[in-house]
């Protein structure tokens, strides 16, 4: 299996609720390392830029609303089948569905405070990976 990279954004939710470093202990303990991270509280642009993929959908405004609600903490997960994987442990983008003990279904309230974001293929991650990132701040180990 090869080793990959994935984007991961814990939202506004979940660092107000202070489980960033529960979040990070998960990663870790499924072998995905952290290899760049960064606070931010983005701005609307930012914010519209990142999920401009979802610009025509009607809950988009309120997803950018909530995004620059408070700051985010954005990091690179490097492993292997490193986007499945965290995908795995965020759980159904619904954490009603969320299948117990993910990352949604202990710190997600709701569909649009969803706790954290994942890329969800390898080719979306490297185009999100450089929306944060430049090559030289991301310390591969
Ligand atoms: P999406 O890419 O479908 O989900 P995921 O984050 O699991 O990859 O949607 C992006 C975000 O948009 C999602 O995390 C929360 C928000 N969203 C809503 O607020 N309402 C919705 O009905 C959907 C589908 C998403």
């Amino acid at each position: 299996m090869a080793v990959e990279r994935t984007l991961s954004i814990i939202k506004p939710d979940a660092v107000a609720k202070n489980v960033i470093g529960q979040i990070y202990t998960r990663f870790e303990n499924a072998g995905l390392k952290i290899v760049a991270a960064q606070m931010r509280h983005l701005n609307r642009a930012e914010a519209e830029g990142f999920y401009a993929v979802h610009k025509a959908r009607p809950f988009f405004k309120d997803l950018v609303d909530f995004m620059i609600s408070g700051p985010v903490m954005i990091q690179v997960l490097e492993g292997e089948n490193a986007v499945l994987k965290h995908r795995d442990l965020m759980g159904a983008t619904d954490p009603k569905k969320a299948d117990k003990g993910t990352i949604r279904a202990d710190f997600a309230d709701s569909i649009d405070a969803n706790a954290v974001h994942g890329s969800d293929s390898a080719e979306n991650a490297a185009t999100e990976i450089a929306y944060f990132f430049a090559t030289k701040n991301i310390h591969s180990r």
